[in-house]
C-alpha cells in the first residue's frame, strides 16, 4: 500500500520533525576521518567492561513488549494531547538523529573498537525510535522515519562537537527518563500513557551510550583542556537552556504528571551536572541565583519571538530581530558566570545509580 502512495503525503508529524526549528532536534554529519583515528588504548579495561555489556543486550525484549494504552483521556485533554504528541515527535527526531549519526559513523570507518561501540548504540536507538512510533502510531500519527533520513537538513559538527554535545545528551536524556520514571513510580496515577514504564531500562541504554563517550574523550585528554574547555561550556549552556526553553513549553504535560517544569528540570541538571564529573573539568554553577535568572530571561525572550512571529509583518520582523540580539546578550551573561572546578577521577565509568 505505501508504494502507491504519493510523495508528499506526508503527515503532520512528519512535517514537524523534518522541520529545522532553532531549539528542535538536528540531524548530522561529521568528518569521520577523526573517528578512524581514535584510540581508546588508555582506556581500553573499561572499554572492554563497557562493550561486554552491550554484548549482552539486556533490553533485547523490552522494546518488543506490547504497549496498551487507554487513549480516552488524552483525547478528551486536547492540550495534552498535543503537547504529549510533541514530545513524542521530539523524542523521536532526537533518537533517530543518534541512530542515524552513529550508523554514518560505524559504515565510514575501519577502526575496530569505535565501529563495533556505534553499532551497538545505533541498534538501541533505532530500538528506541521504533517504540516511540509505536505510540505515535496508536494516535494516528506515526513519522515516516525513512522520509526523515532523506529530507531532514543534516547539521556539519566537527568531531569534538559530536563528542561534547552527544555525550551530554545522552546524558541529560537518561537524567530525564529516570526522574519522570521516579516520579511516577511514586504517584502512579499520573502515569497517563503505558510508555513512561518503559523508561527505567531504556534511560540505561541513554546512560551506556554517554558512558563511549565519556571513554572516548578521555582518552584524549586534551580534549578537556585549554581552549576546549570554552566549548565545553558552550554546550552545557546550550544544551540545559535549550531544554529549560522547551520544558517551559509544555505546561499541560507537566501539569498532567503532577510536577513543577523549573523543579523538574533542575532536578534534571543537578543529575546530569554529577555525572559529568566523570569527564568535564568544571561544571556549571545552576544553583546560583544569577544563573537561574538568567535561564528566566532567556525563557521570556523566546516567548516574545513566539509571539513577534504570530504577529508577522514588519513590526514583528523587528521585535523578532531585536529579541534575537537580546536572547545572545542574556547567553553570553550566563556563559561568564563562574563555574566550579572538577577534578577528573581516574576511573571513569559509572554506574547508573538514580
Ligand atoms: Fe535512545
Ligand atoms: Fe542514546
Amino acid at each position: 500500500m505505501s508504494e502507491n502512495r504519493p510523495q508528499n503525503s506526508i503527515n503532520e508529524s512528519t512535517e514537524r520533525a523534518v522541520k529545522t526549528e532553532m531549539l528542535a532536534p538536528r540531524f548530522y554529519r561529521t568528518d569521520y576521518a577523526a573517528f578512524e583515528k581514535l584510540n581508546i588504548e588508555p582506556v581500553r579495561a573499561e572499554w572492554d567492561t563497557m562493550m561486554r555489556e552491550f554484548e549482552r543486550d539486556i533490553n533485547r525484549e523490552h522494546f518488543r513488549k506490547e504497549m496498551s494504552p487507554d487513549l480516552s483521556n488524552l483525547k478528551s485533554d486536547p492540550d495534552l494531547h498535543e503537547e504529549f504528541i510533541d514530545l513524542l515527535v521530539s523524542s523521536i527526531t532526537a533518537e533517530y538523529s543518534g541512530c542515524v549519526l552513529y550508523k554514518d559513523i560505524e559504515k565510514n570507518i575501519n577502526n575496530p573498537d569505535i565501529a563495533a561501540a556505534m553499532k551497538y548504540m545505533a541498534r538501541d536507538e533505532s530500538r528506541h525510535a521504533g517504540f516511540i512510533n509505536k505510540a505515535l502510531k496508536q494516535l494516528d500519527v506515526a513519522v515516516d522515519l525513512g522520509f526523515l533520513k532523506r529530507e531532514k537538513a543534516y547539521t556539519f559538527f566537527k568531531p569534538k562537537y559530536i563528542y561534547y554535545a552527544t555525550y551530554l545528551s545522552e546524558k541529560i536524556g537518561y537524567a530525564r527518563y529516570i526522574t519522570i520514571f521516579r516520579h511516577l513510580q511514586k504517584h502512579p496515577e499520573k502515569c497517563f500513557h503505558p510508555i513512561f514504564n518503559w523508561f527505567e531500562e531504556w534511560c540505561n541504554d541513554e546512560f551506556r551510550h554517554g558512558e563511549a563517550l565519556a571513554l572516548i574523550m578521555r582518552a584524549d585528554p586534551k580534549l578537556l583542556r585549554g581552549h576546549n574547555k570554552l566549548w565545553i561550556r558552550f554546550f552545557l549552556l546550550a544544551v540545559y537552556s535549550t531544554m529549560y526553553i522547551r520544558d517551559h513549553s509544555r505546561p499541560g504535560l507537566y501539569e498532567a504528571f503532577g510536577m513543577d517544569p523549573t523543579e523538574y528540570d533542575y532536578t534534571v541538571f543537578e543529575i546530569t551536572t554529577a555525572i559529568s564529573r566523570q569527564v568535564f573539568p568544571f561544571t556549571l554553577d545552576t544553583d546560583n541565583p544569577s544563573f537561574r535568572r538568567g535561564l528566566n530571561r532567556l525563557l521570556e525572550a523566546n516567548l516574545a519571538i513566539a509571539e513577534a512571529k504570530e504577529q508577522g509583518g514588519l513590526i514583528g520582523l523587528v521585535k523578532r530581530g531585536v529579541l534575537s540580539a537580546k536572547i545572545a546578550f542574556i547567553f553570553a551573561r550566563l556563559y561568564v558566570l563562574p563555574t566550579k572546578n572538577n577534578e577528573i577521577p581516574d576511573q571513569v565509568a559509572m554506574v547508573p545509580a538514580w
